[in-house]
């Protein structure tokens, strides 16, 4: 059995070390969304990263290329599993979102892997490459440290999770888990903490349901003095539609919308309630002048608990006087508890359907949907969680929820019936997806603590 205090202490000796490996891989563009090249050479050289790192740590390590047009996934296991001890599953994603954001509002290079002021600055840094690497350091310290690991691990770390994680459902529907045996839960480290020096133990996650709408005009762009007046527009088409989405208070005109939805538990509302929020400091971090959304909730609930309905792209023309042959727009809900994806997408369509003119021509792209996670915060594994956190950061953490979205988590639920732990290293001030994204080092450096020991609070169980 791993002694706890010999891995920490290997922790704290090693950490330059383990930054500057983790440079290394942030230095990889390993682009899946928005990428405006082709990105193979970066996924795969962001995978081989992982290979050999698998490889250092005395992991069986595979890439598992599912079809010519998806990412690798890389899956690693600890070479013998043990009966007598727990396996435990732990999640990540070696792609991230791409840098045109626009690309002139970084400023640094988002591939430069950057140190600044206890921070590393990079696209990917904070998602999801330096809190998924924690995981690996812990390996890494539990065997330099403690010798034999305390539990039978599986890495399953992703290409594609900003891209609808294609891959990997594929791999769980193939049964891909099977030869695993059973799993006691899934670690993932792909949330936020509650805030800085506030980490958190996040006992849900929102679903998501996006999709592409776009309506057709004339077979192409055409002069508006020529044929205005007897063409329907698409783009006055659209808006006209995506108007009628949302009622005057903002909440969802679409019928149904909140009908499934799970009220909060008084217990978790309680726990949420409890939890200091300073509205000016979302306002200065989000530079506007006030906060708005669903009367009646708190600022957290409304993040967390309750669905949202988005547009969140459009383009139709040009800056010209032209009909424009195609509108379109990216519309995408956050789901909460007991929404049914399905259920809402048929929703959503007929509603955009019934407020377009006869004939007009309508196609519906690019869905991914995935329901919304939820962990009970009675469940016996939370308190094991908890400590591990406290061990690792040293400060009491908190329960919480969050509002993003991590669509593989229900799969990995569904599939393996285990908990799925929510340990998150990020902060909502890192920019995920936007510009200037980077990852706080002390939260690497206590995220790879906590990882340690809550593998070895796992095999004391
Ligand atoms: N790390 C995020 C998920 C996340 C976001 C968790 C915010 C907690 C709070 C993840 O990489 C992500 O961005 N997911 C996408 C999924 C989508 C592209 C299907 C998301 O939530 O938008
Ligand atoms: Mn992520």
């Amino acid at each position: 059995m791993a002694e706890l205090d010999p891995v920490l202490r290997h922790i704290d000796a090693h950490l330059r070390a383990y930054i500057d490996q983790l440079r290394e891989w942030v230095r990889i563009p390993s682009i899946s969304a928005g990428a405006q090249e082709d990105t193979s050479g970066a996924i795969a050289l962001a995978s081989d990263f992982l290979m050999e790192e698998f490889g250092r740590l005395g992991l069986q390590a595979e890439k598992v290329q599912i079809s010519a047009d998806t990412n690798p996934l890389v899956v690693a296991r600890s070479p013998s599993f043990s009966p007598g001890r727990p396996t435990v599953l732990i999640y990540g994603h070696y792609d991230v979102q791409g840098v045109d954001n626009p690309r002139s509002a970084w400023s640094f290079d988002p591939f430069a892997a950057l140190e600044r002021d206890g921070y590393l600055l990079g696209r990917g840094a904070s998602d999801n490459k330096g809190p998924c690497f924690a995981h690996l350091k812990a390996v890494d310290a539990l065997r330099q440290a403690g010798g034999e690991l305390p539990v039978n691990l599986v890495f399953l770390i992703e290409g594609e999770e900003e891209c609808g994680s294609r891959a990997l459902s594929q791999f769980i529907a193939r049964g891909g888990l099977e030869s695993f045996g059973p799993i006691r839960c899934v670690l993932i480290s792909d949330t936020s903490m509650y805030g800085p020096e506030r980490p958190s133990l996040t006992l849900g996650l929102r679903g998501i349901l996006f999709f592409q709408v776009t309506v057709h005009g004339p077979r192409q762009d055409v002069h508006s003095g020529l044929f205005g007046g007897i063409l329907h527009n698409p783009n006055q088409l659209l808006v006209r539609a995506l108007a009628a989405l949302h009622q005057e208070d903002g909440r969802a005109a679409v019928p149904g919308f909140y009908d499934q939805v799970r009220p909060l538990s008084r217990r978790e509302k309680a726990l949420y309630d409890a939890l200091e929020v300073d509205e000016s400091a979302y306002c200065a971090n989000l530079g506007v002048s006030r906060l708005i959304g669903e009367a009646g909730y708190s600022i957290l609930e409304r993040r967390w608990t309750r669905p949202t309905l988005e547009i969140n792209f459009l383009s139709g023309g040009s800056p010209r006087t032209v009909i424009p042959a195609r509108a379109s727009a990216v519309i995408s809900c956050r789901l909460v508890p007991d929404q049914d994806p399905a259920r809402l997408e048929e929703a959503l369509r007929d509603f955009i359907r019934d407020r377009l003119p006869e004939g007009t021509r309508v196609e519906f792209g690019n869905p991914h949907a995935s329901p919304a996670y939820h962990l009970d915060p009675d469940h016996p594994l939370v308190p094991l969680a908890l400590r591990a956190i406290r061990t690792g950061f040293g400060i009491e953490p908190v329960l919480t929820r969050e509002g993003g979205s991590i669509p593989i988590v229900t799969d990995l639920y569904r599939r393996t019936g285990a908990p799925v732990l929510l340990v998150g290293l990020g902060q909502i001030t890192d920019n995920w997806h936007g510009p200037d994204e980077r990852f706080c080092l002390r939260d690497f450096h206590r995220g790879i603590r906590t990882s340690a020991a809550l593998l070895c609070q796992l095999a004391q169980e």
